[in-house]
């Protein structure tokens, strides 16, 4: 038995929520839940993932399309051992099944390997957990053997059962010929009035099979998300997880409580992150990487040794090795930033490719702009490259000086170590060498008299 066939239950309304989206496309570090957990199935090789909908099924088909997985409808919820049965003919033959919750975001493809590993003809598998507060869940009934045995539902248990606390987190693996052996004999004569998929335990018992008992590596992957603040409670769980994920590979962090990351987020060593920063997307960092607080930094690269100074965005953009960024300073996509360039407060980039060791240090738009090597950008330089219609582009050669507070009006180009005299609206061509003064030539006035108040 080699297939894998994952069933992830999403069916339910998450009334809890108040919310109009169906409750597995809320967000969990930026993703979707019901995305963490075809992640983690991603991750089983040649895996088939089929996921039961209901309330907003076509909410979901509309974020996922039609490749991601097999999609099916189960139109009431009539309990878990329904919405399996709705996956019934989805399912291959002979291959193991496992049972997966579209709100139980953090369940990791080593547990789904071990649960995998504890099936066969004569065993079915049941994740389990001890908990110091089991109410809410089924408990775990066993034999005088250790064996399980059955699972109660917390609304069907005694007062004695409600003492154990070892319970079910719902998650159950098994093959295909024994689900649709199984699933028929399930009733709804419990509490709820539900088919519950628990029930197949006790059918697997009095069939003489036995059940392996499989343990998460941790309890956040069993935590199973039904309110807005339970979501933001896991969220923080998951958060330092990630924190201590980058710890462990050389990165410190000023606060592993004040550092989030929506996305995947790789570093060399020795880099430094201050408090409040915001990785997401895909965003690697090199190695000696200095971060400041109350940085946003989303796609892009960051080469060794860069400093990021407080309250800079990045984003789609690709930092030099030691350049020196911020504070304030806003670089937007495709910027390019070679090495030992600084950008420094208050200074706007988008498309902007910046030769190694060039400055931009104040107060500047800088877009659709090619500049070469050590290039000085004066404070408030603007870079006109809208003319209400067109984008065009701005080029700058090496060694050039732009004086403070220049308009360069696109499409224009500063040939290499070009100067513009301050205060300068450039708009032709700036041959090498050369010095642009594009400004009104000052007048002195000499005994000129203040106006005087009228009486
Ligand atoms: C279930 C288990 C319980 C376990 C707990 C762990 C059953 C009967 N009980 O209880 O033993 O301790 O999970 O969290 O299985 N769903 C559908 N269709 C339905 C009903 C539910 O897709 O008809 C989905 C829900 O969207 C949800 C999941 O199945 O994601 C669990 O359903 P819920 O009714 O919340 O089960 P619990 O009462 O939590
Ligand atoms: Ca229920």
């Amino acid at each position: 038995m080699t297939k894998t066939d994952i069933v992830i239950l999403a069916a339910g309304k998450g009334t809890r929520m108040r919310s109009q989206r169906p409750k597995v496309l809320h967000k969990l570090a930026g993703k979707p839940m019901l995305t963490h957990v075809l992640d983690a199935a991603a991750a089983i090789a040649d895996a088939h993932k089929i996921v039961v909908t209901g309330h907003g099924a076509e909410l979901v088909r509309a974020r996922y399309g039609d490749a991601a997985f097999t999609l099916v409808e189960q139109t009431q919820q009539l309990g878990t051992g329904h919405a399996v049965q709705c996956a019934l003919p989805e399912l291959r033959p002979q291959a193991k099944v496992v049972i997966l919750y579209g709100d139980v975001p953090l369940i990791t493809p080593t547990t789904i390997s071990n649960m995998l590993a504890a099936v066969d003809d004569q065993h079915i598998a049941l994740l389990t957990i001890d908990l110091p507060e089991p109410s809410g869940y089924g408990r775990i009934i066993r034999d005088s053997d250790g064996q399980i045995e059955a699972i109660i539902e917390q609304k069907d248990a005694s007062p004695e059962q409600l003492q154990i606390s070892e319970v079910n987190t719902g998650v159950m693996a098994l093959t295909t010929e024994l689900l649709a052996d199984w699933l028929p004999q399930v009733s709804n004569n419990n509490a709820q009035g539900e088919y519950y998929l628990t029930d197949l335990i006790a059918i697997a018992r009095n069939n003489g099979f036995s059940i392996n008992g499989v343990q998460p590596i941790s309890a956040s992957e069993v935590e199973g998300i039904n309110s807005r603040s339970q979501l933001a409670a896991l969220e923080r769980v998951y958060q330092l997880q990630l924190a201590d994920k980058l710890m462990t590979s050389g990165t410190s962090l000023a606060d592993p409580a004040r550092f989030d990351q929506r996305g995947n987020l790789t570093a060399g060593s020795d880099n430094f992150i201050d408090v409040n920063c915001l990785f997401e997307g895909n965003v690697s960092l090199g190695c000696n990487v200095h971060i400041g607080p109350n940085c946003q930094i989303s796609d892009s690269h960051i080469g060794d040794g860069v400093e990021i100074k407080a309250n800079t965005v990045i984003d789609q953009s690709t930092i030099g090795d030691n350049a020196v960024l911020g504070p304030f300073a806003r670089i937007r996509p495709g910027t390019q930033l070679g090495s030992n360039t600084k950008v420094g407060n208050f200074v706007e980039t988008k498309k902007a490719i910046v030769g190694n060791g060039s400055k931009i240090n104040h107060l500047s738009y800088v877009g659709d702009a090619k500049l070469g090597e050590n290039v000085n950008v004066g404070a408030g330089t603007i870079t006109c490259n809208y003319d209400g219609v067109n984008k065009h582009k701005t080029e700058i050669g090496d060694n050039s000086f732009i004086g403070s507070n220049s308009t360069l009006v696109a499409p224009v180009a500063i040939e290499e170590d070009g100067f513009i005299a301050a205060g300068s609206t450039i708009n032709s061509t700036v041959a090498a060498g050369n010095l642009a003064v594009g400004r009104a030539k000052q007048r002195n006035i000499a005994g000129w008299k203040r106006p005087t108040k009228n009486k």
